[in-house]
C-alpha cells in the first residue's frame, strides 16, 4: 500500500535497519524499484527530486505512474512517495496535493530561524493529510539537480534538537559530511556529532548521499538511529552502464525495449543489494 515514511522508519529504527529511498526518473525506475522491493519483502521509499518530477511531466503524472504500477503488480510492501529536496513551502504543498505521501522541505541553506518558520509550516500542512515531513540542516556536499553545496557544513547537534522540538517534524536529515554523487575518496562522516544527536533525538535519522558510502559507516549510521538512507547515483551509473554496453555491442540496435531493458533489471539488481546492505529486506 501506499504509505507516508513515519511508521516504516520508526520500525526501522526500533529494529535496527534503515529503509533505502530510492530517487526515480522515469517509468522504468518505478518499475525496477517497485518489483525489487516485492521480491525482497522490503518497505521502499520513492524519491522524487523537483528536477526528476519536471522531467517526468508533473507530480500529479509521478503518482498515476506509482498507483497504477503497483496495482498491476499487486505490491504488498508499503511504498512512500516522498518529494525530495523541495525547495519551498509551494513546491511541498503541490506535491501533497498531487498525492505524494511524504515530503522534504529543505531550507537548510538559511537561516535557522526560517528553516523552522517555513518547515513548521509545511508540517502544518503535510500532517493534516497524514503526509510525512523531512526536515534537513548542515549542508550535503556536491550536487543533485537543482541543489548546490558550496561548502559542506556539518549539522550542529544543539540546532538539531531545536529544530526537531519547534517543528513536528517526522524525520531528520542532519547532514554529517555526505556528498551527493560519487564521493572522492572516502567518505568523512562526523560520528561524534551523530551519536550525540541520536542521543538527544527520538526521531528517525536520514543520511543522505547513499553512493559509494562503505558497509562499516552504513551499519554505525544505523547504530546511531539512522533508519533512511538516500541512494540516487549508484542506481543512474548502474542503469547508464548496462544501456551503454548494449549500444556498444550492437551499434544497430534501436529498440528501446532491447536497450533500456537491460539498465532496468540493472537498477533493480542495485536496489536488491542496498535493501539487503540496509536490512530492510524482509521487514515487509
Ligand atoms: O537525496 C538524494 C540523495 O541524497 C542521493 O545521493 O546520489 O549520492 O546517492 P546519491
Ligand atoms: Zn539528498
Amino acid at each position: 500500500p501506499l504509505v507516508s515514511m513515519k511508521e516504516m522508519l520508526e520500525q526501522g529504527k526500533a529494529k535496527g535497519y534503515a529503509v533505502g529511498q530510492f530517487n526515480i526518473n522515469n517509468l522504468e525506475y518505478i518499475q525496477a524499484i517497485l518489483k525489487a522491493a516485492e521480491e525482497e519483502k522490503s518497505p521502499v521509499i520513492l524519491g522524487v527530486s523537483e528536477g526528476a518530477g519536471r522531467y517526468m511531466g508533473g507530480f500529479k503524472v509521478v503518482v498515476t505512474m506509482v498507483k497504477a504500477l503497483m496495482e498491476e503488480y499487486k505490491t504488498t510492501v508499503p511504498v512512500a512517495i516522498h518529494l525530495d529536496h523541495g525547495s519551498s513551502f509551494e513546491k511541498c504543498a503541490e506535491a501533497i496535493h498531487a498525492g505524494f505521501t511524504s515530503v522534504m522541505i529543505d531550507a537548510s541553506h538559511g537561516p535557522l530561524e526560517e528553516n523552522i518558520a517555513v518547515t513548521s509550516k509545511v508540517v502544518e500542512l503535510a500532517h493534516i493529510h497524514g503526509v510525512s515531513v523531512e526536515a534537513e540542516l548542515g549542508t550535503v556536499g556536491g550536487q543533485e539537480d537543482d541543489v548546490i553545496a558550496e561548502g559542506v557544513i556539518y549539522a550542529d547537534p544543539k540546532e538539531c534538537l531545536k529544530l526537531v522540538n519547534e517543528t513536528g517534524i517526522d524525520c531528520l536529515a542532519p547532514a554529517l559530511g555526505s556528498v551527493h554523487g560519487p564521493y572522492k575518496g572516502e567518505p568523512n562522516l562526523g560520528f561524534a556529532e551523530m551519536e550525540e544527536i541520536s542521543k538527544t533525538i527520538e526521531l528517525p535519522l536520514v543520511l543522505h548521499g547513499g553512493t559509494g558510502i562503505p558497509t562499516k559507516d552504513i551499519q554505525r549510521s544505523i547504530s546511531y538511529g539512522t533508519a533512511k538512507v538516500n541512494v540516487n547515483t549508484e542506481n543512474q551509473i548502474a542503469q547508464a552502464q548496462a544501456v551503454r554496453k548494449v549500444l556498444a555491442e550492437q551499434p544497430d540496435q534501436y529498440d528501446p525495449r532491447k536497450y533500456l531493458g537491460p539498465g532496468t533489471e540493472a537498477i533493480k539488481q542495485t536496489v536488491i543489494g542496498k535493501m539487503r546492505e540496509f536490512g530492510s529486506s524482509n521487514q515487509a
